[in-house]
């Protein structure tokens, strides 16, 4: 089999374990199974000049990282790819910030990580990139003379032509990601997003089967939609169930009912909104009071990225003022904790939640939403609110789906899901966990593998 290279912005080393976000958990997964090659950032910023990547090999994978300078990290992270692009791609065009400085360093990184890789790639490597971090990298490499198949996935979602062309600029961004022979999305509706444009902007041709020729190159575009070890989150949730802090949760409790919300504190996630639904159905349902508790964690995320400080202080407000309101001596309706937790102990936590609360305003996928469909105990398990903006709504179907633009509407699916009869839960449960225990991470890197080495070697 080829090896195969990854790279990623984001990458979890084996000593500091995984971050918090989809694409770390899931690159992890796939290359514990397939070994290879992960190049990416460090996570650290260097003091003057940036040293040659640094590079270790543990099971398997070899592990090469490179620093960012300080200007790398506020145009390129900060910058591009966290104030231009992932807005953008959020559909959240009030947050778009734009500017000719940050796009530069968008290029120069992707430049100097092409130049670092280059060398280490071998003739018959299947070189997969990944995220929006990294678009102009497949076009870079080949400029560097790497002939080699090279495929491309975007972990958010893609907007329609109508957004995208907000950005200046979008057409080389759009001619970027044509240097790849396999352009993979989340969903069908990303996919069709992505060839809506180039049909309809870029003046290029496209196929029934993904097929397209635009800007001189023809390629494919398709949908994976990327899953988990669903086997082994459920054997872990299974063993967590009785593991220490499970239990010193589910004692805290005394005996109400947990709702659970887990996400990086991003805006893409929906908090106020959540935290309006929860005092919604507090006022709407009185009886409920002091009979269930609302935790919400949110690992800090991209905290010099200064819209993300100010959702953290309204979060902060929201559950302050919810616990205002509402708390006695001896209950208080929300638990709010800005911290990263440790992937097992999520496990026990989804497992010992009700309900778990999924109501991003927009999400590419959203792994937690199938990491608590896979933890539930299969004879008594919770319930799913789900934004249907979220990836996973598209599979998920069995959840109870919600708009997380419509508090009213998302405080009475809290309350019906707190009142939802086993019978129902269980149900529902099933259809969850066929599609959770099918569509795997293993399943989504072998398609997108496959597809990605079907195709005819496309001259450049
Ligand atoms: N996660 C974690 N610790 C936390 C919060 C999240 O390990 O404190 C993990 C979570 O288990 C999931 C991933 O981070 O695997 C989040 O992925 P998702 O697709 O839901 O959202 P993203 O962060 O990629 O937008
Ligand atoms: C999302 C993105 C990933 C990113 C992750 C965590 O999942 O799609 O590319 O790695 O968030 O964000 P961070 O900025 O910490 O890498």
């Amino acid at each position: 089999m080829a090896r195969l290279v990854v790279v990623s912005n984001r990458v979890s080393m084996p000593k500091t374990g995984v971050r918090p976000g989809g694409l770390a958990v899931a690159l992890g997964e796939t290359l514990e199974h397939s070994g290879g090659v992960w190049f990416g950032w460090s996570g650290d910023i260097a003091d003057g000049p940036v040293p040659p990547p640094r590079r270790i090999t543990r099971d398997g994978i070899t592990y090469i990282t490179t620093d960012l300078t300080r200007q790398d990290y506020e145009e390129f992270y900060n910058g591009f790819s966290n104030s231009t692009l992932w807005p953008l791609f959020h559909y959240r065009l009030g947050l778009l910030e734009v500017s000719r400085r940050s796009y530069e360093g968008y290029l120069r990184v992707n430049a100097a990580f092409a130049a670092a890789l280059a060398p280490t790639i071998r003739p018959g490597d299947i070189v997969w990139v990944h995220d929006y971090h990294l678009i102009p990298l497949g076009a870079e490499l080949r400029r560097q003379g790497v002939g080699n198949r090279m495929g491309f996935f975007l972990h958010t979602p893609f907007p329609v032509p109508e957004i995208l062309v907000a950005l200046p600029g979008h057409r080389r961004l759009a001619q970027a990601l044509c240097a790849y022979d396999l352009v993979g999305f989340q969903t069908a509706d990303d996919v069709r997003a992505f060839l809506g444009y180039i049909t309809g902007e870029a003046g290029g041709r496209a196929g029934p089967d993904g097929d397209f020729v635009a800007f001189g190159r023809r390629a494919r575009a398709g949908a994976y939609p990327i899953g988990i070890d669903a086997q082994a989150f459920a054997g872990l949730a299974a063993d967590m169930a009785e593991a220490p802090d499970t239990r010193r949760l589910k004692a805290s409790l005394r005996g109400r009912r947990l709702i659970l919300g887990v996400e990086r504190l991003d805006y893409s996630k929906g908090l106020p909104q959540r935290f309006d639904a929860v005092e919604r159905l507090i006022e709407a349902h009185p009886d409920l009071c002091e009979r269930f508790e609302f935790m919400q964690i949110a690992a800090p995320s991209r905290e010099d990225v200064a819209r993300y400080r100010v959702l953290r202080r309204q979060v902060e407000a929201a559950a302050g003022r919810i616990n205002g309101r509402f708390a006695e001596f001896d209950w208080q309706p929300v638990r709010y904790i800005n911290k990263c937790c440790d992937r097992a102990v999520l496990a026990g936590f989804y497992r010992s939640a009700c309900v778990g609360l999924v109501t991003p305003l927009r999400d590419g996928m959203n792994l937690v939403a199938k990491e608590y469909v896979a933890a539930q105990d299969p004879d008594d398990p919770g319930a799913l609110v789900l934004s249907r903006f979220a990836g996973a709504a598209q599979e998920l179907t069995a959840a109870l789906m919600v708009n997380p633009y419509d508090i009213g509407e998302m405080a009475e699916a809290v309350a019906r899901a707190l009142a939802m009869p086993r019978d129902e839960r269980v149900e529902r449960w099933r259809a969850m966990w066929r599609a959770v225990a099918t569509n795997t991470v293993e399943y989504w890197r072998d398609s997108y593998l496959a597809g990605l080495t079907a195709l005819s070697r496309i001259p450049p």
